[in-house]
């Protein structure tokens, strides 16, 4: 039987649920962020905790959490660029090994997705490797297109990534 996902805010008090779901996903998957692993580990607990306490509040950046069967397996941040672009933003998103193709990936989009919304976005953006096919096929899939911008990674300059967008409106209330 497939387990349960649920997905839902970060809380307050969640500094090292995020600490963990941050370092696993670098851990596992070091070729399809920004930072390292090694930012990671070396960031004080007191600055998850920070980032916790902002993202439960926040009406400019926050992390959704995914849950199989209650435990945390899964992340994704949402944010908005300061005025005046404010274009909003995707990023961070990882689901771990054991629980993907089950939707939870989708279910951490859309949740993500309905907040930007909630907070005013037309558009969502999200910035992937190039190399990183899987993650491609998944924003394709979810209705994100190519915007012509691509640029060498800040981290891992041998590697480039592309901008990828969604219009959002009707298409956001049929796909959530
Ligand atoms: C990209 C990632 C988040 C997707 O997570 P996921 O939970 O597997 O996502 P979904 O289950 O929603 O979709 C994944 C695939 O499973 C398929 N799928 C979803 N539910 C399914 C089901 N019940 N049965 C069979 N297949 C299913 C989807 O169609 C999708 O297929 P596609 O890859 O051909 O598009 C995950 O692979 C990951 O964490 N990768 C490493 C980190 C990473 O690359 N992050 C992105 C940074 S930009």
């Amino acid at each position: 039987m497939s387990p349960s996902l649920t997905v839902r805010r970060i809380a307050a008090d969640q500094g090292a649920v995020l600490r963990e779901l941050r370092t696993a996903s670098l851990r596992d998957a070091p070729y399809a962020f920004g930072d390292t692993l090694e930012d990671a580990l070396s960031a004080d607990a007191a600055v998850f905790d920070a980032a916790a306490a902002r993202h439960a509040v926040s009406h400019t950046g926050t992390s959704f959490i995914l849950y199989t069967e209650g435990h945390p397996a899964g992340l994704i941040g949402a944010s908005f660029e300061s005025a005046p672009a404010r274009r909003a933003f995707v990023s961070a998103l990882w689901v771990a090994p054991a629980v993907r193709h089950l939707s939870g990936g989708e279910l951490l989009l859309n949740s993500a997705i309905e907040w930007l919304v909630g907070e005013g976005a037309t558009q969502v953006y999200a910035w992937v490797t190039d190399a990183n096919t899987t993650a491609m096929r998944f924003y394709e899939r979810l209705g994100f297109v190519a915007t012509g911008d691509h640029a060498r990674s800040q981290q891992q300059p041998e590697q480039w990534e592309t901008l990828l967008m969604r219009a959002l409106g009707e298409h956001t209330k049929s796909a959530s």
